[in-house]
């Protein structure tokens, strides 16, 4: 039912400026029925961060930035939703418009910049939630915040009782000098500050850092070594990026932004590849860049994630997304003979790292 009406509405949605439709489809969310999804493939569930997964397919931050729908999400098939990013203060955002579809490409174009209602409204709303399937809460600086790290202390005293857990976004190419914390010196102080805060809160919550896919090795290795060091639980690789591969057909990829979905695939999964064989176990990676089928989704397991995230092609596919991955989840594990998709974690990750950026290693869907 809500597949037939999501397919009835995706034609006239997409003929909608892509930040009315956005506003449209969180609308509709929210008074959408909540009618049981069929439990998936008991192969598919996943231990990770202390919690069980019933499968590890979940949306990525940016969807809800306002914590406005997850539930509806979740009861879409999504086993956990990620809310955010949201900033203490509320803030409007860059001049509009920020949002670009690039249908050539598969791909968005987002110049947002933490538009959000701030940390006491999400909050409000986390709390009146009924039920309780994982999710959580990605949060930033304000743009003029004078003590960034301030702020990421505040989110993790703010939503310990909601989260399931924090995820702290030094990775948005939207917020002036916002990716500097992901230099050395600056990530062990915000590192060490949020994870000082962690401690000193109950319950005790897992901390990721969702990081860019620009970046170098050396500057990788930099972050699974302070976030190791730290105490971190874990990455997000990655956010969007601000690189614009030579394949790009629309010409709307020269917006200025972020660019996410397809395009953004190769990149990400190679340095998830690289995360996870620097990592060496110490760290859950969840992989996020470009999954818009199974392929995709398994070639990111194959390069090491232990969990999964999109956004894009829920924007060009709808739910049926989700069904799709899942049920070739199920087939990659039966066809492999493995007992379950956990065991396919990292399998590929040499082949992966080694990728070139716009290359593919062999056996890339
Ligand atoms: C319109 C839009 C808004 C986004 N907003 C956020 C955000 O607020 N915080 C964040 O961490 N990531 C944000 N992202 C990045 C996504 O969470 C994700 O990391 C990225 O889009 C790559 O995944 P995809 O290729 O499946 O879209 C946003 C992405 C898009 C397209």
């Amino acid at each position: 039912m809500i597949r037939a009406l999501s397919a009835l509405a995706r034609p006239w949605l997409s003929r909608l400026p892509p930040e009315s439709a956005h506003r449209a489809a969180i609308a509709a969310l929210k008074f959408m029925p909540r009618s049981p999804t069929t439990a998936p493939d008991y192969r598919l569930a996943f231990d990770a961060l202390g919690l069980r997964f019933a499968h590890p397919l979940g949306l990525a931050a940016g969807f809800d930035k306002n914590a406005e729908v997850p539930d509806a999400l979740l009861a879409l098939g999504f086993s956990f939703v990620e809310v955010g990013t949201l900033t203490p203060l509320p803030q409007g955002g860059n001049a509009k418009p920020r949002l670009f579809r690039l249908p050539a490409d598969a791909a968005l174009v987002n110049r947002m910049g933490f538009n959000n209602d701030g940390f006491e409204a999400a909050l409000a709303r986390l709390t009146a939630r009924a039920t309780s399937g994982i999710l959580s809460v990605n949060f930033g600086p304000n743009k003029d915040a004078s003590d960034r790290i301030a702020d990421y202390v505040l989110g993790v005293k703010t939503f310990a009782a909601a989260a399931s857990w924090f995820t702290i976004n030094i990775s948005s190419p939207n917020t002036a000098g916002l990716r500097d914390l992901q230099r050395r010196d600056a990530l062990g102080e915000l590192v060490a500050r949020v994870i000082e805060a962690r401690e000193a809160v109950r319950p005790r919550r897992p901390v990721l850092i969702k990081i860019a896919p620009d970046l170098d090795l050396r500057g990788l290795d930099d972050i699974v070594e302070v976030a190791t060091s730290r105490g971190a639980d874990g990455l997000i690789v990655s956010n969007t990026t601000i690189s614009r591969p030579s394949t790009l057909r629309d010409p709307r990829s020269r917006e200025t932004g972020g660019l996410s979905g397809r395009p953004l695939f190769p990149a990400s999964t190679q340095l998830l590849a690289r995360a996870y064989l620097r990592a060496g176990g110490a760290l859950a990676l969840i992989g996020c860049g470009g999954i818009e089928d199974s392929a995709t989704a398994l070639a990111k397991i194959q390069a090491g994630a232990t969990l999964l995230q999109l956004y894009t092609s829920f924007v060009y596919r709808g739910p049926e997304v989700i069904d799709d991955i899942l049920d070739g989840l199920s087939a990659a594990v039966s066809t492999s003979g493995a007992q379950s998709i956990a065991s396919l974690v990292g399998a590929q990750a040499r082949d992966f790292a080694a990728a070139t950026r716009t290359g593919a290693p062999r056996g890339w869907a």
